[in-house]
């Protein structure tokens, strides 16, 4: 899969329509407070938004869904809520890796495995090889996921694993071990659940993506909410620090 050009050193192609969603999904256990159920019975509902959402990505031709499911920060929940996340992911892992699969879903899964249990990391791994050849759609779930940590790991790899790494290294020397870099910088990403902000998400790769806040609630996040994030990503100038004017004369110089 080949890795899109950075934003900070190469103007990327903007098209109408987004090449790569990133959504961080909150707001469930609200959704289940407001109908005096358990928070985990919100998640649940969370899934079946998962679905949708994948659903319509590929109907719009949609090449990368990245999704956020859980934090290096979520640990610090209840137990039992982490517990229960757990089993969810659990069981959402074993019941659609094949359905994702029979519709040539790539899927991936992108943080730090090695908090998880064996079942859980064995089914990542079952799925991730099964669907590696697929390509209609790049579906990746960042679980243990932090910006941060996704920084200092690629740091950590880069230093151990190149030979003759110049004191001065680039971008590009970094941007190799980064756990997305099979998959171009977001176009669009999306907050659902009222929050403006970007909870320790893609930090490197949002560098330059649009960024769509909504109140609704992940459980309530339909292809009409959905839509209307596309609809907004099509209303913005994505200027990559030149100026409008430019961009309206078709300039498209390299930065
Ligand atoms: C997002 O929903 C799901 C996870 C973080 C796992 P929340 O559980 O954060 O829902 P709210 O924000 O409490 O409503
Ligand atoms: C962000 O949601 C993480 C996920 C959706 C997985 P949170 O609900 O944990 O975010 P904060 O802590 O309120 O910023
Ligand atoms: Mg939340």
């Amino acid at each position: 899969m080949p890795q899109g050009p950075s934003s900070t050193r190469e103007i990327p192609e903007a098209g109408s329509i987004p090449k790569h969603i990133a959504i961080i999904m909150d707001g469930n256990g609200r959704w289940a407070q407001n109908r005096y159920l358990p928070r985990i019975a919100g998640h649940k509902q969370g899934v079946e938004t998962v679905r949708g959402v994948i659903k319509s990505c590929m109907e719009r031709n949609i090449s990368y869904l990245t999704l956020f499911a859980f934090s290096s920060e979520n640990w610090r929940r209840p137990t039992d809520e982490v517990t229960s996340l757990m089993q969810l992911f659990l069981s959402a892992l074993e019941q659609e890796i094949t359905k994702l699969h029979e519709n040539g879903i790539h899927f991936k899964v992108i943080g730090d495995l090695s908090k998880f249990e064996s079942k859980i990391i064995e089914s990542i791994q079952i799925g991730e090889q099964l669907t590696a050849e697929n390509t209609r759609l790049t579906f990746t779930i960042a679980a243990n996921y932090g910006g941060r940590w996704d920084i200092m790991q690629a740091m950590r790899k880069m230093i151990v694993q190149s030979t003759n790494l110049p004191l001065n290294f680039e971008e590009e020397n970094l941007a190799q071990y980064l756990s997305m870099s099979y998959a171009p910088e977001p176009d669009l990403f999306i907050r659902t659940g009222g929050e403006c902000r970007v909870s320790n998400f893609l930090l490197w790769q949002l560098a330059y993506t649009e960024l769509y806040f909504t109140n609704t609630l992940w459980p309530d996040f339909d292809e009409h909410e959905l839509e209307l994030a596309i609809q907004s990503y099509q209303q913005r100038e994505r200027r990559f620090g030149r100026t409008s004017e430019q961009i309206q004369m078709g300039i498209s110089a390299k930065g």
